[in-house]
C-alpha cells in the first residue's frame, strides 16, 4: 500500500505512522500548574536526542477540537516537569493516566498512586516508578496546527532517579529488572524482555 499524505486525512495518517514507527518509547510525565496541582499523563512520542547536555523530547499534540492537553499547558506555564519510564508493573497505571480529566483535576489520585519531592524542578516523581528524570524546559516547538499537531517538548535532563532494585553487579541498568513497556500502533503495547545482544562492528 502507498499513502500520498497529501491526500489523505489527518486520522488515517496518525494511525499509520503510530503502527509504522514502532516500537515507542513512553514518557510518562508529571507536571505542576501555577497552583502546585500536579499532573500526571503518558506520552509516547518520545525520546532522548543527546547526553551533552542530556536530551529528551515528548510531544502533546493538540486534542482533537485542537486544544491544550493540561501537559503542554503546565510546561509552558512551569518551564519543569518529570519523566518516568512506563515499566509492565505499572502498564494498568499508565493506561488510566491517559483518561482526559478536567483542567486542575489529578491523575495521580486517580491511578492510586504517590509522589515524592524533586530535587531540582517544582513536578514531584512517582514513588512507585523504577526511574524518573528531573527536566527544564529548553523549548516548545509547535509544528502546524489543528488535531494532533505536533508540541515538541525539547528538555534538559537535570537530575536521574533510578531504583537500585533495577541495577547489575557492575551497576549499570538491567533491562530484565526495569522491564519497561512500549507502545505498538492501535491499542497494542510490547515488553521488553525477548532481548538479544551484538557487538558494535570495528
Ligand atoms: C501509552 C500512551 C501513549 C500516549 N502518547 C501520546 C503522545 O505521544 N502524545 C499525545 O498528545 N498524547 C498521547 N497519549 C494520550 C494522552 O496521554 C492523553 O491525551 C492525556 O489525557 C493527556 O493528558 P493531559 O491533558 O493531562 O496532558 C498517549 C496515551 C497513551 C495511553
Amino acid at each position: 500500500m502507498h499513502l500520498d499524505v497529501s491526500a489523505a486525512s489527518v486520522l488515517d495518517v496518525y494511525r499509520l505512522l503510530v503502527e509504522v514507527v514502532t516500537p515507542r518509547p513512553i514518557a510518562w510525565v508529571t507536571s505542576v500548574d501555577r497552583e502546585g496541582r500536579v499532573n500526571l499523563a503518558p506520552f509516547s512520542f518520545f525520546n532522548a536526542f543527546g547526553a551533552n547536555p542530556p536530551v529528551v523530547v515528548f510531544s502533546p499534540t493538540l486534542r482533537r477540537d485542537g486544544t491544550k492537553k493540561d501537559t503542554l499547558r503546565n510546561v509552558e506555564a512551569i518551564g519543569e516537569f518529570v519523566i518516568h519510564a512506563a515499566v509492565e508493573s505499572l502498564a494498568r497505571e499508565v493506561n488510566l493516566s491517559s483518561k482526559e480529566l478536567p483542567f486542575g483535576d489529578s491523575e495521580v489520585a486517580l491511578a492510586g498512586l504517590k509522589l515524592i519531592p524533586s530535587l531540582r524542578v517544582k513536578p514531584p516523581r512517582l514513588a512507585e516508578a523504577p526511574t524518573a528524570l528531573e527536566c527544564r524546559l529548553i523549548q516548545i516547538v509547535p509544528i502546524g496546527s489543528g488535531p494532533i499537531a505536533a508540541n515538541l517538548v525539547i528538555g534538559e535532563v537535570l537530575m536521574f532517579h533510578v531504583d537500585d532494585a533495577v541495577l547489575d553487579e557492575h551497576g549499570r541498568v538491567d533491562p530484565r529488572k526495569l522491564r519497561t513497556i512500549a507502545r505498538l500502533g492501535g491499542d497494542y503495547y510490547c515488553r521488553s524482555t525477548d532481548l538479544f545482544e551484538m557487538k558494535r562492528p570495528m
